[in-house]
């Protein structure tokens, strides 16, 4: 028996209701460091320790492209005596932080597939931080939802919704699932480190919902076939968070910075740019698909430059705005979520037939790469 064609047929997208834009982020950043320096005035002027620096809103633009980013708290995190955003503890019987962003994009992507929780099979949460290790939060939505079969959490960072799509489409193909839901709801904001200057204006919060169907179910008048996935994984250290339930016992500082996202960033540029590329032309190849059939790629959405070398190396020339577009300008890197957005924002005006591409990358290294065609 073949297996069954998977169907993408409905995306959902929710938006935090905070923007924090560069300036503000920056002048938050630049008055802890004036306090910072002051305290340490004696430690400076003595020699023994160097002032910190400001950061500047034309750097961030010009470095990574990012204009804004929303997020669940902007008073903590523009605090510069907090610079974390401020969250409320939730009772164990309250629906959790993650759990409700998650709500809000699968109902909507529910919504967009016509299709009734209770008819869902399986659903994934995948995303790069987990509010808790058990239960998982995929569970908490299941039921939120009304949603049937079974749940489960996956974290493979900003690779996250690209190995969560992989898992969905061949639990459809085995048969043992029709339809499944795909949930990336990032709090990037709790593990970015807003006293760092190289990356304080990285992230941004947000999550993405996908419905996945078996062609035999599916009813949406509009959808995508997955043609193809392919995943890679390369071990390095170039992004890291040790962040973990071992800390405790390893007696190991848990507010260390390195408990928070931390990168080298230029390395990660370098490093990730080739790797990408490869995974994407080598994937059309397998597939029979020429790069100038490709109409768009919905790349993850970290840096700029890091997409349009990526688009060139793929396309073979530089890429128009619309064959890889950019959400980051607005929500900044939103890790597992990134390029799902760009998918949600940017596939409406697709003929039936065009080539796309969902492709993330980051942290392992990891990368995805999801080819979809108009149906
Ligand atoms: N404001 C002003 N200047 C800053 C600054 C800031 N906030 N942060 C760094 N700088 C300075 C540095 O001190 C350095 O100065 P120097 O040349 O005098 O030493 C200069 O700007 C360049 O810094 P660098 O860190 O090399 O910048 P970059 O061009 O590599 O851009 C990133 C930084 C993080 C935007 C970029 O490397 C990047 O996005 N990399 C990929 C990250 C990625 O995809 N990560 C995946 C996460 S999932």
């Amino acid at each position: 028996m073949t297996p069954a064609k998977v169907l993408i047929t409905g995306s959902g997208l929710y938006t935090p209701p905070n923007a924090i834009d560069n300036d503000a982020l920056v002048a938050s950043y630049n008055a802890w460091v004036d306090a910072e320096n002051a305290r340490q005035q004696a430690a400076i002027d003595a020699g023994e320790r160097e002032p910190l620096a400001h950061s500047s809103s034309e750097f961030i633009v010009k470095a990574s492209g990012i204009q804004s980013r929303y997020v669940l708290d902007a008073e903590g995190i523009l605090n510069p005596e907090r610079m974390r955003p401020q969250l409320d503890e939730r009772a164990n019987d309250a629906p959790g932080i993650q759990c409700e962003m998650a709500l809000a994009a699968a109902r909507q992507a529910l919504d967009s597939a016509g299709v009734a929780a209770a008819d869902i099979d399986l659903v994934i949460v995948a995303c790069s931080n987990l509010e808790r290790a058990y239960p998982a939060v995929a569970v908490e939505l299941q039921q939120a939802l009304g949603a049937g079969g079974y749940a489960f959490d996956m974290n493979v960072a900003c690779s996250s919704a690209t190995f969560a799509i992989d898992n969905a489409v061949n639990a459809i193909r085995g048969g043992g699932v029709r339809r499944a839901l795909v949930v990336n709801p990032e709090v990037c904001s709790a593990h970015l480190n807003f006293r760092d200057r190289d990356s304080h204006f990285i992230f941004g919060d947000a999550c993405t919902a996908l419905v996945l169907e078996s062609e035999e179910v599916a009813t949406a008048a509009s959808s995508f076939e997955v043609v193809g996935t392919r995943l890679l994984t390369r071990f390095s250290n170039a992004i890291r968070n040790n962040a973990g339930f071992l800390n405790r016992v390893t007696d190991s500082d848990p507010l260390a910075v390195d408990k928070l996202f931390v990168q080298e960033g230029r390395r990660v540029f370098k490093d990730v740019c080739p790797m990408v590329a490869e995974l994407i032309r080598d994937h059309l190849s397998s597939l029979q698909i020429t790069p100038s059939s490709v109409s768009r790629l919905w790349l993850h959405q970290a840096n700029r430059h890091m997409n349009d070398l990526i688009a060139r190396r793929v396309l073979g020339h530089e890429p128009e705005l619309d064959q890889a577009p950019i959400i980051l300008d607005r929500y900044a890197n939103t890790s597992s979520a990134g390029s799902v957005i760009a998918f949600h924002l940017h596939h409406q005006d697709l003929e039936p037939g065009a080539f796309g591409v969902v492709c993330s990358f980051g942290a392992g290294y990891s990368a995805g790469c999801v080819v979809i065609r108009r149906r």
